[in-house]
């Protein structure tokens, strides 16, 4: 298995290349599919180690599946005779979480295993269980598994005890085959949020207030499967512009989405880089060794936790001293020990990681050990001197489409082997 990347570091990115589908839409969207009778055409999905492994779930659970040529899903749950999510699956992709809503909202009943600890951090799932317990569902834990039973759940209000993703999307998914109004306060609000609602409201949902901490659904007896255009990844898109930042280069970015890319964007600037924004182009171009940014990580719209790891690397060469606050997961700095084996000054105490910019970085053999690490280390390597081979580099297919493919053509030297 080809399990290493190579880069021989010291190349400017320059050019272009088009933004892919996201992740983190994708994966609630496909999930959402399970509500919907009849077929569901998901269009602009990027071709995703996680977008397989939610099409595999779904697939053994009894939906068919059907791949397009161009970056097409086409999905009919009407025959889903096994709403389970076994633990191997669920082990792998913790997104397999998102089963659980649409699956006991549909069918009554749902088994999902529980998903354990993940490595960067615990990242339970209570606020999920109990917002559908809110809603009617009678919910146990047996052997591993959440076992969750509900004649027809039942619009509620649900106060979210902490802003979650996931979270979020599962109620809203569910709560749009309950039966009456249900009110999810403390929402998430991230354009991913605003994405599925869009697929769930063109099956035929009444949503009001996606993207804002209320969101009002009015439930359906039934929705249609329907057509449905995956928005840009905008993590995809920042970690593309913080490369192209750390190798002083030059690149434009097409069919991406500014608007959900704020605090990143700010950074960059703040880092030295010049933005120009064009309709859905985004062109970055950097000319100077970066000027150290701090970074404090907080749900959308403050600085996303999943571009943290990219902004160590560019700040790991900046001149000066940075400090990057993780306040969404513990465990999320394992990147940093990579990157000091690349000559990085990086301590980390407690969430915090202190980064005394060093003059460069010098290629090594690096171990990936989670999807954003992955693009850290890869990023690291571009602007080092001489080579890195970055290990397990599985990690980066889960949320990176083509990453070896899009960088060579913005002129890095990387391969795989
Ligand atoms: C989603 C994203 C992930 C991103 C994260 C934060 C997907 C598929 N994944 O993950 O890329 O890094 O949002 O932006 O969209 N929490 C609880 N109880 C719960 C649920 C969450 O305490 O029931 C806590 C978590 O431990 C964490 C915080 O809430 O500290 C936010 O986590 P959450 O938003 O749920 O992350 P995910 O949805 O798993």
């Amino acid at each position: 298995m080809n399990n290493k990347i190579i880069i021989d570091g010291g190349n400017r990115l320059q050019g272009t290349i088009k933004a892919s589908g996201a992740k983190n839409a994708v994966l609630p969207i496909l999930a959402a599919t399970i509500v919907g009778q009849g077929e569901s055409h998901i269009s602009h999905v990027p071709h995703l180690h996680d977008v397989t492994t939610m099409n595999e779930l779904l697939a053994q659970m009894g939906a068919h599946i059907t791949i397009g040529d161009h970056a097409d899903i086409m999905v009919n749950p009407d025959n889903i005779i096994d709403p389970v999510a076994p633990y191997e699956t669920v082990k792998t992709m913790r997104a397999s979480i998102l089963a659980l809503g649409p699956l006991v909202a549909r069918h009554g009943y749902a088994k999902v295993s529980l998903p354990g600890g993940c490595q960067i951090g615990a990242r339970p799932i209570d606020l999920h269980i109990k917002g559908l317990q809110t809603m009617g569902a009678q919910i146990t834990v047996e052997d591993g598994y959440i076992l969750a039973r509900a004649k027809r759940l039942k619009g509620s209000r649900i106060i979210m005890d902490k802003v979650t993703v996931t979270g979020t999307e599962n109620l809203l998914i569910a709560a749009c085959l309950a039966e009456g109004e249900t009110l999810i306060e403390n929402a998430a609000i991230e354009p991913e949020v605003v994405d599925l609602a869009k697929y769930l409201s063109a099956m035929g949902a009444e949503i009001r207030g996606a993207g804002t901490s209320k969101i009002y659904i009015q439930g359906k007896e039934t929705l249609i499967g329907t057509q449905h255009t995956v928005m840009p990844d905008r993590i995809e898109i920042g970690t593309f512009l913080v490369a192209a930042a750390i190798t002083q280069g030059d690149i434009t970015i097409t069919e991406a989405c500014s608007d959900d890319l704020d605090a990143v964007l700010s950074k960059l600037t703040d880092a030295g880089a010049a933005i120009t924004i064009d309709g859905s182009t985004i062109r970055l171009q950097m000319n100077q060794k970066p000027i150290p940014v701090d970074i404090y990580t907080a749900p959308h719209p403050a600085f996303p936790t999943d571009m943290q790891a990219q902004f160590c690397a560019l700040n790991a060469i900046a001149d000066g001293t940075s400090v990057i606050t993780e306040n969404l997961f513990e465990n999320r700095f394992m990147h940093v020990d990579e990157l000091n084996r690349m000559g990085a000054h990086i301590n980390v105490e407690g969430n915090r990681a202190i980064i005394k910019g060093v003059d460069h970085l010098s290629g090594a053999p690096v171990t990936a050990t989670d999807l954003r690490a992955s693009a850290s280390l890869v990023i690291a390597g571009l602007a080092a001197r001489g080579h890195t081979d970055v290990h397990d580099i599985h990690y980066i297919d889960r949320g990176y489409e083509a990453i070896e493919e899009k960088l060579n053509q913005l002129g890095a030297k990387i391969i795989r082997s």
